[in-house]
Order: structure tokens, then sequence, then C-alpha cells
């Protein structure tokens, strides 16, 4: 497939899933039965390691762009959250390394394009804006699309993994990526992306930390509430927020900009268990970018969703 045609095939897949609401990956199959909604698994370890591709010191990307506006490819938006084990404690000042094949499968062994380290901030985000990545050569068969991570929090040891997208052809074929069970289990590392609404796509994955050692499996607060959708988005000067509580609870939905800065609060009272929706009309002045939506339920943070500003846009 010409990278024409693979693009234009991504859009079109990516469009017919856009009205589905993005979830953190520990729950991204499961859209429709919120009984499912339940388990918060340690992100695991990739069965390849760092590869052979890993440069030490990159840059620090203080913006998020790892990929400059020149790089040729698609362009890829990866956000998430970096948590504990019971996916409500977020991990502040995790460093988020990151590096990647460019759009013709090479990686830039001299220097650092498309490598570089984001730190999350202090609701535990990261975010990074590049391109996806292609793909190359492992003997006679082709890796499939994937990010290279070192996920280093302040207080315990690195994880070293890898991400890849929904729908690759060359998962069920490579190694690593068609594992489903053990400590190299690749299924919670596989997302979706979606259009970004901005003629680039865009994947959400939450990387969950287990530092005990231990793969268990928690309640991940999912089964308290949920945002199944915002829009428009991206949005320019009105937001709806359409989510649901599952119990009687004091519920709160709030903002957080690129530095885990709250910017809004857009309820805060008790609600009887069933769904909601909230319109965010931000200040005027608010800059462009990228927010994060949480619903907060009994004073825990039960889901986000990212959202993109963009003056201008639509609506
Ligand atoms: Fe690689």
């Amino acid at each position: 497939m010409s990278n024409a045609n693979r693009r234009s095939f991504l859009k079109n897949t990516s469009l017919a899933a856009l009205g589905a609401a993005v979830l953190p990956h520990a729950s991204q199959a499961k859209t429709k039965n919120e009984k499912d909604f339940i388990g918060c698994t340690a992100t695991t370890q990739d069965l390849y390691g760092e590869g052979p591709f890993y440069t030490e010191n990159p840059p620090e990307l203080t913006d998020g762009v790892l990929a400059e506006s020149t790089e040729e490819g698609v362009k890829l938006i990866i956000s998430g959250r970096v948590m504990k084990l019971d996916c409500s404690e977020f991990v502040e000042g995790a460093v988020v390394d990151i590096w990647h094949a460019d759009d013709n499968g090479d990686y830039d062994n001299q220097g650092y394009n498309l490598r570089g380290k984001v730190t999350t901030n202090s609701e535990g985000f990261y975010l990074f804006e590049t391109i996806k990545p292609g793909k190359y050569l492992n003997g006679t068969q082709f890796r499939p699309s994937h990010i290279h991570f070192k996920i280093t929090p302040p207080d315990s040891p690195t994880l070293t993994t890898q991400l890849y997208f929904s729908g690759d052809e060359d998962i069920p074929d490579d190694a690593a990526a068609s594992l489903n069970s053990g400590v190299y289990n690749a299924t919670g590392r596989i997302i979706p992306l979606f259009d970004d609404g901005n003629e680039g796509l865009e994947g959400v994955w939450d990387i969950v930390l287990d530092s005990s050692g231990a793969n268990g499996m928690t309640d991940i607060h999912l089964d308290k509430g949920v945002i199944y959708k915002t829009h428009p988005n991206p949005f320019t000067d009105k937001l709806t927020i359409s989510y649901g509580v599952f119990k009687e609870a004091r519920a709160s939905l709030l903002v957080f900009n690129m530095k885990g800065e709250q910017v809004a609060n857009l309820e805060e009272k008790v609600l009887s268990a069933k769904k909601y929706e909230s319109t965010w009309r931000p200040e005027a002045g608010l800059t462009d970018g990228h927010y994060f939506v949480c619903l907060k339920i009994n004073d825990l943070q039960v889901h986000y969703l990212k959202v993109q500003k963009m003056s201008g846009y639509g609506y």
C-alpha cells in the first residue's frame, strides 16, 4: 500500500470510529457495557526490550513536539496518563523517553531526529506530537508500526516497552506485538487511532506502573462514572461533555492544561445515578492547545478525555 493510500485508508477507518469515546487503554475495547469497565492492568514490557536503535541522552521536549512540521508522514498525537497500579494515583515527574522510525522506516542513528523525552505534569499527563512511524524489515518480516518508550518515574525503575496500533496487518506475525499472555503480553499496548479533526491521527495510552513487580488487576474506578463523549473536538469556544454517574455521589468535572494546572471546574455537586451533559465555554484568551477533561467522583478522578482547543475551528 502506498503512503497516500495508507493515509486515506487510515483516515476512513478512523472517521468510522470517531463516534466512540476515546478511552484509556485499560478499557478501550469495552465502550458499550459499563460493567466491563473494571480492571486496571499493569503496563507490560515488550519482548524486544529497547531494541537495537536506542540512543542515550535524547533532548528534552518542552513543547512536546517530537517531529517538526516538515517531517514527512501522517501527523500523530499521543497522550495519556502515567499512574500507579490502583489507577487513581497519578505520577508526576515521570520521564517518558520516546523514539521511533521515520515515515520510511529508518531510525536516525547519528542524531536525535524523532527522539526525545517529555515529563509528566502534576496530574500525571504526558503528550507528544509526531508522525506515524513507518515500518522496517526484521529479517524477512516487517515489524508493525511502533513507538519505543522508556518510562522512568521518580521513585521506581524504568519500564521499557513499545506501543502498537490497532488494525496493523503486521501485528499477528510479529514475535513481540502478537503476544497475548505472559509478562510480555502486548494487548494493552495496541491502541486505536482516531482522526484528530486536523488532518492527523490521535491515540491515547495510559501507562500503569507496577513497582511491586506483580501483574495484578484492580478496580479502575470506571464502575463509578465515565465521560462518554466530548464534542466537537477540536473546539473553539464551546465544548459539550456527556458523562454518567453510576451511583449517587459528589461529582465534579475538572479541566487541566498541559502544565497540570486546573483551568475550569464545570460541576461540583451531588449527582444521582444517570447521564449528564455539561458545557465548557472557556474564557476569552485561553490559549489554544491540548486540555484534559477529568471526571472526579468522591475525590477520585475516575476518567478523562483529551480535547483540543483550536481558534476558528468549525461550529
Ligand atoms: Fe523499533
